[in-house]
């Protein structure tokens, strides 16, 4: 599915050399069963060897399929050819693109900036609660909560990301929210830290793993939260979450959207 976050023709395919080691691996593993793709891959890496290098050491397990792309490109071909083909994988891959262009991000993607923050806030009871959001992003989820939380831990795996956060922290001399490193599958805190767990657009590959890691970090009583931003898809509630306890809310969006949030209170 195309967003059109980006404008992929005026994005340099050195872009690539701003995304971590996870964005790698996943652009390397995910898409070679996708033949247009691999054709216009091994063209880009191939032809821009400073991305091809960095990408073989940045992710070392993804150096031999980098090699093999690079071993199968055409030889000669003009600038405007592989023009062609960098774009088709800047396009492609818009959805990763985009995390190296938090600023484009925040004004681009309508679930951040078609989003009013009432809809994270009347889930819980945010006062001083100590809570954490997994999978930041810009901070959209973050930033509302720190509105009324004691402090919020902003947990993202992207640098850009991060620095984006810290950055807009810095700015606004805001003073309760840390912005830390971590994956939803492996949450850098204790068992039982947090009165509030969010997260948005971030579970959804592992439901059993990722929830059980949530359920790992919360505390007694407290609550995990699936609050996605405002988009214009349609959509139906997502059975994965029903089905592991999880109550929904609805609402339609501005441009149309069915959007569900979702959320959990956890006894242990
Ligand atoms: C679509 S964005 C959503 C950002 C933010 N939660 C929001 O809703 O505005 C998904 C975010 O999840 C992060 N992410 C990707 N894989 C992740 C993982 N395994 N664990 C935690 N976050 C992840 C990405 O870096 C990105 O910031």
């Amino acid at each position: 599915m195309r967003f059109n976050w980006i404008n992929a023709e005026e994005i340099s395919f050195n872009s690539f050399l701003l995304m971590d080691r996870w964005l790698v691996r996943m652009i390397c593993n995910n898409y070679l069963d996708w033949q247009e793709f691999i054709d216009n891959f091994s063209i880009a890496l191939a032809y821009n060897p400073t991305v091809a290098w960095y990408f073989a050491h940045r992710c070392p397990e993804s150096k031999p399929s980098i090699d093999n792309l690079i071993a199968m490109a055409p030889k000669n071909l003009c600038a405007v050819d592989v023009r062609k083909a960098e774009v088709f994988v800047i396009d492609a891959m818009e959805t990763s693109v985009v995390y190296t262009f938090p600023d484009i991000m925040e004004k681009s993607c309508d679930y951040i900036y078609d989003w009013d923050k009432k809809y994270l806030l009347e889930l819980a009871n945010f006062t001083d609660k100590l809570v954490l959001d997994v999978g930041s992003g810009t901070g959209r989820l973050a930033f509302a909560a720190a509105e009324k939380a004691k402090r919020v831990y902003a947990s993202e795996p992207t640098d850009m990301l991060r620095e984006y956060m810290r950055d807009k922290i810095k700015c606004e001399n805001i003073k309760n929210v840390i912005v830390v490193d971590g994956t939803v599958e492996q949450i850098p805190y204790e068992d039982n830290t947090f009165d509030i767990v969010m997260s948005g657009h971030v579970v959804g590959d592992d439901y059993d793993r990722e929830i059980s890691e949530l359920t790992r970090v919360v505390k007694s009583g407290g609550y995990i939260i699936d609050c996605i931003g405002d988009d214009n898809r349609k959509r139906k509630p997502n059975e994965e979450l029903l089905k592991r306890g999880f109550e929904f809310f609805y609402h339609v969006s501005k441009s149309g959207g069915d959007i569900y949030r979702y959320r959990k209170m956890v006894i242990k």
